[in-house]
């Protein structure tokens, strides 16, 4: 192919000429890497050649051809990691917003750990680095793998392009046998300028701000591309060890630093909440000289063996928050606002705006949240933004803080065009004209057209598809959209993902012969499909998309009834709400009564509940797998805590129980298989008794769970 030219510079032949040539050299390459498994380009001419049809593309959108590369599905540039398993989840952290969130993190701990206000508790706080995660594995002193986060538990294998970063050590002198090293990977602000400057004078993607930069340099199929970018790492954690590296956080960072790693020089170590607002406020301070994009202050607390006593909940740690920096304002003009339906049916508003840069990041659609976000009142008529309406035309405030969602939080009414006229919430659903109801109490709009609303389909198979739900490679959002339509092969409930190759078997025109298909990419399809017929209990249920039931209440549901059919067998029985298994269900710490109440009702209507078995039908799910439990007492068991705990808190043995297996219920009942009463337990003991559970004291309690 000839030299590239300046873009720009070309003529319309020229460029429908290049799009010509580059459909079929990628075709070809597409056909080797896919098919032949051998590829015949580099990864990195294959992305150079694709940026450029897609630069092309964006030039010139009359000539975008109907076989374009850029809506090949299947390209090799998405899927080209093998995957690593973290054998220490990597997790994320809550956050605090407010000083106050701060001391209540402090009180929360204490609260936790029974200890006194005045007792001593420290906390390291650092600069929160706003870069991408990365995990090193060191065996023998040598640096073996490193992976990124992905989900949390499964990341991609990017190990060559680690071994190209100056800040990374490629072998260690006097570390653990085992030694996984956790810390984020950025690109400094001079090095990201300058990166910026080099793609546009190639005719290359420039990147919208450094965080971004940093994760497309990592995740380069070529190394030699990573190793051309400036990438830089500070470490702050760790994962996997084999004998721990000191016994604080701090000892721990400072043992890291010894070894070779860059640590942070604002690492600071603090007596309680005043000093690390101070220190929160002093990083403030320096922020915008540091030279790296940082987006809050990290608060750890010091003493591992706390560290360990408080553990975490579903995927954040007790003993560590992020303390965030305001978000980032600018004012545009909200240009209409259009109405959404979720896959619960949740009408919402969403404002589309005259584009305008909020923190380095391009905005051009923000949430409205509701109804009467739009109004300026709530249900209970309280003021929101002292009673102000939104309009379309408005200039209006808009709010981004980190990766949440722009939100329009103000309006400047002195603006207001003379002849704007209040906007009108629909009372039906604008995808399928059903109605629109707000049920009382409920702050959101409603479509009742349930499955009959093509919207509500769509949403939520796209969140069955998603990352933390079934996860079908090369089956994403764009990909459920473009079958839902099908009139060939129609996907339209989750069964149907899985019926595709037996109904594209029976079809006329099979999908690889289809524009966009080929052999390869449909098999790839397919064999993505039938990988996941074998799906965790937890992730099947999450997939579902039941309104109110979550990732961690999917999770916990299904390690309590561990098998499905058990579970399908409970929710059915409690369909009226009440019996036995109603009330297991109730018991059920982390379950209330609303999430149990939608959960049961989506099993009992039949049309639900039908969409529902012909999916499972199509599945082998796995039975949850026991909380790690080795010679644990308690494992599988029923446990229930009641009265005055004196050695440890009702939260610390709970989540103790947890870890050894336990079911921890907050009620009495047949299924109760042992009681932990302390000084003035009541009715429990009582109830226990006449159900002849077994019970026994704190002491006996710890007796029972030394040294696991
Ligand atoms: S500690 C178990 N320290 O923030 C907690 N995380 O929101 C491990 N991050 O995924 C994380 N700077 O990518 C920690 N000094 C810091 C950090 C930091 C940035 C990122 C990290 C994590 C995310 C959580």
């Amino acid at each position: 192919m000839q030299p590239e030219k300046d873009i720009s510079q070309l003529s319309e032949a020229e460029a429908r000429e290049e799009l010509a040539q580059l459909a079929e050299v990628l075709a070809q390459a597409n056909a080797a890497y896919h098919t032949h498994d051998a590829p015949e380009m580099s990864d990195a001419d294959y992305d150079r050649l694709k940026r450029r049809n897609t630069a092309l593309e964006a030039a010139f959108p009359a000539l975008k051809r109907s076989d374009s590369p850029s809506d090949k599905v299947g390209a090799p540039v998405a899927s080209g990691f093998s995957k690593i398993d973290h054998v220490v989840p990597m997790l994320s952290l809550g956050n605090a917003f407010s000083d106050e969130d701060v001391t209540d993190f402090d009180g929360r701990i204490r609260s936790f750990l029974g200890l006194a206000a005045d007792a001593p508790l420290k906390f390291t706080a650092e600069p929160k680095i706003d870069g991408l995660s990365l995990s090193l594995r060191y065996e023998g002193g040598k640096l073996m793998q490193a992976a990124t986060r992905g989900d949390g538990a499964t990341g991609e294998n990017v190990t060559a392009n680690a071994l190209t970063m100056a800040d990374i050590p490629q072998t260690l002198t006097n570390a653990p046998d085992v030694l996984e090293v956790r810390g984020e990977v950025y690109m400094a602000h001079s090095d990201f300028d300058a990166l910026n400057v080099a793609q546009e004078a190639k005719g290359d993607k420039t990147f919208a701000n450094p965080r971004n930069a940093a994760a497309g340099s990592l995740r380069q199929l070529d190394a030699s591309i990573t190793k051309s970018r400036p990438l830089r790492f500070f470490a702050y954690a760790w994962g996997d060890v084999s004998a721990p590296l000191s016994d604080t956080q701090m000892g721990a960072i400072e043992r890291l630093a010894e070894l070779g790693f860059v640590t942070n020089e604002l690492t600071k170590l603090c007596d309680g909440p005043t000093e690390m607002i101070a220190h929160y406020r002093y990083i403030e301070a320096q922020r915008a000289s540091l030279g790296y994009d940082i987006d809050g202050v990290v608060y750890k607390v010091n003493e591992l063996d706390l560290q360990s006593r408080l553990g975490f909940r579903s995927t954040t740690p007790r003993w560590a928050i992020a303390h965030k920096f305001p978000a980032e304002l600018a004012w545009t003009t909200l240009e209409a606002i259009d109405i959404q339906v979720g896959r619960t049916g949740a009408l919402s508003p969403v404002a589309r705006l005259k584009p305008v840069t909020v923190g380095g990041v391009v905005v051009s659609n923000a949430t409205l949240h509701n109804e009467d976000y739009i109004q300026g009142f709530d249900s209970k008529g309280v003021e929101i933004r002292g009673g102000k309406d939104i309009r379309e035309g408005d200039w209006v405030q808009v709010y981004r803080a980190g990766d949440v969602i722009p939100k329009v939080a103000d309006v400047d009414l002195s603006k207001r065009a003379a002849d704007a006229k209040p906007y009108v919430f629909p009372t039906t659903c604008p995808e399928c004209g059903s109605d629109a109801v707000r049920e009382e109490g409920d702050a959101v709009r409603r479509c009742t057209g349930g499955m009959i609303c093509p919207a509500q389909a769509i949403e939520k198979l796209k969140h069955f598809v998603s990352r933390k739900a079934f996860d079908i490679e090369g089956l994403g959002a764009k990909q459920v959209e473009m079958f839902f339509d099908d009139p060939d092969l129609p996907v339209r409930t989750p069964a149907d993902i899985f019926k595709l190759e037996a109904r594209d078997a029976g079809n006329l025109t099979k999908l690889k012969n289809r524009k966009g298909w080929g052999d390869q990419s449909a098999a790839n399809l397919f064999a993505a499909i039938n990988e996941k017929r074998k799906i965790g209990f937890g992730r099947a249920l999450f997939a579902l998309g039941i309104r109110h039931v979550g990732e961690a209440a999917s999770n916990l549901i299904a390690n309590h009834y561990g098998d499905w059919d058990s579970f399908e067998a409970a929710v059915t029985a409690a369909a009226d709400f009440e019996g036995t298994e109603w009330e297991d269900l109730l018991a059920m710490d982390g379950i209330g009564d609303v999430m149990a109440r939608s959960l049961v009702t989506a099993f009992a209507q039949d049309k639900e509940r039908a969409v529902i078995d012909d999916l499972v039908s199509q599945l082998s799910i796995q039975s949850a797998e026991k909380p790690k439990s080795d010679g644990s007492p308690v494992a599988g068991k029923t446990v229930v805590f009641t009265g005055k705990l004196e050695k440890m808190t009702r939260d610390e043995a709970k989540a103790r129980a947890e870890r050894l297996g336990a079911k921890v219920a907050g009620s009495v009942s047949k299924k109760t298989d042992l009681l932990v009463a302390g000084p003035g337990a009541g009715s429990k003991a009582k109830k226990a008794a006449d159900l002849g559970v077994e019970t026994i004291d704190e002491d006996g309690w710890l007796a029972m769970i030394e040294g696991l």
